[in-house]
This record gives C-alpha cells, sequence and structure tokens, in this order.
C-alpha cells in the first residue's frame, strides 16, 4: 500500500478537497486498493467539524467527494504514512517541527511541487482560501487538480504501479 495524507492548518478547506481530489484521481486510474488516503491539519482547531461548506459545495461541482471530518495530525502519522503533503510552507514547517526525530519515516512533499504551471519566481504555496468567497476554492481546486494528476503519474513511476 502506498499511504498519503495531504495536510493544511485546519483541516477543512484545502486537505479534505485535495484528499477528495486524489482519491478520484486514484479511483478512475483503477489503482483504489493500492493506496490509503487521508488528511489532517497541522492545528486541531476544527478538530471533529465536517469540511468547509465551499469546499463541499466546490467538490460537488467537479464529482468529487468531500466527507472528511477534521482531525490533528498526530504522531502515529509519521509512521504510517509514506507520504505528507503540505499544502504550503508554513504547514511544512509545522510538520517538521511536529515530527521531530520521526522525519525519516515518511517522504515531505509540497502539493505544489507537482504544480507545472507556476509561473516563475512564483509561489509553491495553495493559498488558504478561508477568508475568500467560493472562486477562491475554484482556484485551490485547480491548483490541486493540476498537481495531483502529476503527483499520481509520479507515485506511480516510483512505485511501478501500471
Ligand atoms: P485550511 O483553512 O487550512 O485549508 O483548512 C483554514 C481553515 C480554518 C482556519 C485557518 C485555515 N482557522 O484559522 O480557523
Amino acid at each position: 500500500m502506498i499511504n498519503v495524507l495531504f495536510v493544511c492548518l485546519g483541516n477543512i478547506c484545502r486537505s479534505p478537497l485535495a484528499e477528495g481530489v486524489f482519491k478520484k484521481l486514484v479511483e478512475d486510474e483503477g489503482l483504489a486498493d493500492r493506496f490509503t488516503i487521508d488528511s489532517a491539519g497541522t492545528s486541531g482547531y476544527h478538530d471533529g467539524d465536517p469540511a468547509d461548506p465551499r469546499s463541499i459545495a466546490c467538490g460537488r461541482e467537479y464529482d468529487i467527494i468531500v466527507d472528511s471530518i477534521s482531525r490533528q495530525l498526530e504522531p502515529k502519522d509519521f509512521t504510517e504514512f509514506d507520504y505528507l503533503v503540505a499544502m504550503d510552507e508554513s504547514n511544512r514547517q509545522n510538520i517538521l517541527k511536529a515530527a521531530g526525530n520521526t522525519i525519516k519515516g515518511f517522504k515531505l512533499v509540497m502539493m505544489r511541487d507537482f504544480d507545472d504551471e507556476i509561473p516563475a519566481g512564483g509561489s509553491k504555496d495553495v493559498p488558504d482560501p478561508y477568508w475568500s468567497g467560493q472562486d477562491g476554492f475554484t482556484k485551490v481546486y485547480e491548483m490541486i487538480l493540476r498537481s495531483g494528476r502529476n503527483f499520481l503519474e509520479h507515485l506511480k513511476k516510483e512505485h511501478n504501479l501500471t
């Protein structure tokens, strides 16, 4: 199994959408039985909450199920998951801090390491859409979809999946 955890701050906007999009991409390729896919937040601000209604609505528009319940990143994630995918640089820093010596147990990447449409000198962050309108969520969805497709291609090569 390839175990992938998407991580943002609150686990109600970006990472639940990334989880839903990546599950759909994997299912569409017939690879669902090869993956465990989950999401978490570096904070526990929204522990137990469903995803933000704007993330759920955005998913629905593109046939993506966004049904995660917010949870905070926990120590066992650092050993149970093979890939932690941070949505932005502050998430990445917080993951490093929380993992401490268990950092060697997983690969830490950023979602937009796999975005092939970042303009020269542009940020690698998936911006936090929490304070934006629905349009901010659509932009985030587009970044996540582009990156997710390329991330899956990367994993298929790395793990010899056909
Ligand atoms: P997320 O967005 O990290 O994409 O889930 C946020 C949601 C809530 C808060 C911050 C970011 N908050 O501060 O409550």
